[in-house]
């Protein structure tokens, strides 16, 4: 029994939509079936949003952020403290929410709750950062005034492996800079994505309209959210093909918008060979088999220089078989379920092509319901799938390099930049090699897992455009506006 069962205080309800401030029944014919990806319970049904209803919200969205965007920065900020009470009073019910719907171990569980409170409190202090700006002029008598104002209404799609985070991350700043939001979150995860933080910006107080959880299915009324004339921004977190299709609808179609893209990643986790052994491989294992590698900036690829590589690869296979698989819920379980069929399909083919491709399988074991034990490959080459795609799953290709050039060259041999890491007892090597890598992120000794609320988090090439966190959200949750102001009569040509 989790400790949310016995909860009376607990949330409860899912199995309706919030638009425009109250739950209301979903009117399309298909059902959501949300289950528990370890052992297949349902846990909430929930009737689907229709077209009609999505329009509602964006209309509900778009009369309530007029008045928002005229609240003081104060009014704003304490909506994002009450939040961030909430959260943690409710931490127990939320992370426990975590395990059972996306099928978090409760060590990830604990991180994604960290970090989504993180970028909360962080958004709190966004309202009073907002600053314009005042540039000379070659006219005379003119001034240059720069406003930075709400970009309006922003519609976020978010994905299902850190559900509550990755739309936490962008509903908190879009919110506390005075926009007002339509948000879908993936039909795997629809509480822990959408509607459990409907509930909690509910409790805070957040003014109706401003926050609307619209569940349905991306293939049914994605198109319908890009392309409606409401958002001015469309915050995406999903596949690169997802993400490619909303970048042609949001600047091909009828209303041009702008488009903020987290998409797929292949991070290179590089081990030099005067690298501190031990800590490489512990940092290895976390981070490729944290919530089953299922997070676009996992360890994909581990290229280890060839002096180390068998040293490397013989301690790395004793320390994974010392992991936990199985039930999430279990405090030790370092390995839990898979979110879906598809993506267990998937990994199922992975592991056929890898060995059919000539990897050697070094360590495997059996296929329980959906959790996939961790699966190692050693003499992979940068041609082979495992290498060049993204593999979110517990499977991991080890591949040798001949030297630090050949490192740095694999590990850029890739149409994703996403996050990256290089182990080296050297510091200046490392500065080096980060700096040589084409990725939005680079950890020196540490995991390619790292999200900070204060530091830029995004990617280049085939990962995305935009970056989460910081100013650099501030940036692209508001909207540039010069205003000049002729102090004198200007004297025109004709
Ligand atoms: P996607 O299909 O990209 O789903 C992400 C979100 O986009 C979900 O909310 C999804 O809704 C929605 N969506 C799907 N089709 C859409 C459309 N045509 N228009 C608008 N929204 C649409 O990802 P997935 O199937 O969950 O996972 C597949 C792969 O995506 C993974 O293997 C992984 O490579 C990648 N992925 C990356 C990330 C990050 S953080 N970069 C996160 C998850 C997955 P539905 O759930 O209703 O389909």
């Amino acid at each position: 029994m989790s400790s949310n069962d016995n909860n009376s205080n607990a949330y409860s309800d899912f199995h309706l939509q919030f638009i425009g401030g109250e739950w209301q029944k979903g009117k399309d014919d298909s059902i959501n079936t949300d289950t528990n990806p370890y052992n297949g319970d349902t846990i909430v049904e929930i009737q689907q949003a229709t077209k009609d209803q999505l329009d509602e919200a964006y209309d509900a969205a778009d009369q309530a952020q007029a008045k928002w965007a005229k609240t003081t920065p104060a009014e704003r900020a304490a909506v994002m403290y009450k939040v961030v009470s909430i959260l943690d009073q409710r931490q127990d019910e939320i992370v426990d929410w975590l395990i059972k719907e996306s099928g978090s171990t409760r060590i990830k569980a604990m991180v994604e709750f960290s970090s989504a409170r993180a970028i909360t409190l962080e958004a709190a202090s966004f309202p009073n950062r907002v600053h314009g700006e005042i540039r000379p002029s070659n006219t005379p008598g003119k001034e240059n005034f720069i406003y930075r104002e709400p970009i309006g209404v922003v519609a976020v799609i978010s994905p299902w492996n850190f559900p509550l985070h990755l739309t936490q991350r962008s509903i908190a700043p879009a919110l506390a800079l005075g926009n007002a939001v339509v948000l879908k979150p993936a039909s795997d995860t629809p509480v822990t994505g959408g509607l459990l933080l409907a509930k909690v910006f509910e409790e805070a107080g957040l003014p109706k309209g401003l926050l609307n959880v619209v569940v349905g299915s991306g293939s049914e009324i994605g198109d319908a959210i890009v392309e409606h004339k409401a958002p001015s921004l469309v915050s995406f977190t999903g596949s690169t093909s997802v993400g490619q299709h909303i970048g042609e609808l949001a600047n091909g179609g009828e209303y041009i918008k702008q488009v903020a893209l987290e998409l797929g990643g292949n991070s290179p986790f590089v081990v030099l060979k005067d690298a501190d052994i031990e800590q490489a491989v512990k940092a290895a294992a976390f981070g490729k088999f944290l919530h089953q590698g299922q997070i676009c900036i996992a360890i994909n690829r581990v290229i280890v220089e060839d002096e180390i590589y068998d040293d490397f690869v013989e301690r790395f296979l004793a320390h994974v078989k010392t992991l936990n698989v199985g039930d999430p819920n279990k405090q030790d379980t370092a390995i839990g379920p898979i979110i879906n069929e598809k993506q267990l399909k998937s990994l199922k083919e992975k592991i056929a092509k890898a060995q059919e491709e000539g990897a050697k399988m070094i360590l495997s074991g059996e296929i329980e319901g959906q959790v996939v034990p961790p699966h190692i490959f050693t003499e992979v080459t940068r041609e082979m799938d495992l290498s060049c795609n993204e593999v979110f799953g517990p499977l991991v290709g080890i591949i040798r390099a001949k030297d630090e050039d050949d490192a740095l060259s694999i590990a850029n041999d890739s149409m994703y930049g996403l996050s990256s890491a290089v182990f080296t007892a050297d510091m200046q090597k490392g500065l080096r090699f980060a700096r040589g890598i084409r990725a939005g992120m680079t950890h020196i000794n540490d995991i390619s897992v790292n999200d900070e609320s204060n530091t830029p988090f995004g990617g280049e090439k085939n990962s995305g455009i935009g970056r989460f966190n910081g100013e650099w959200v501030l940036e692209e949750f508001t909207r540039t506006h010069w205003i000049s102001m002729q102090n004198e009569p200007r004297q025109y040509p004709f």
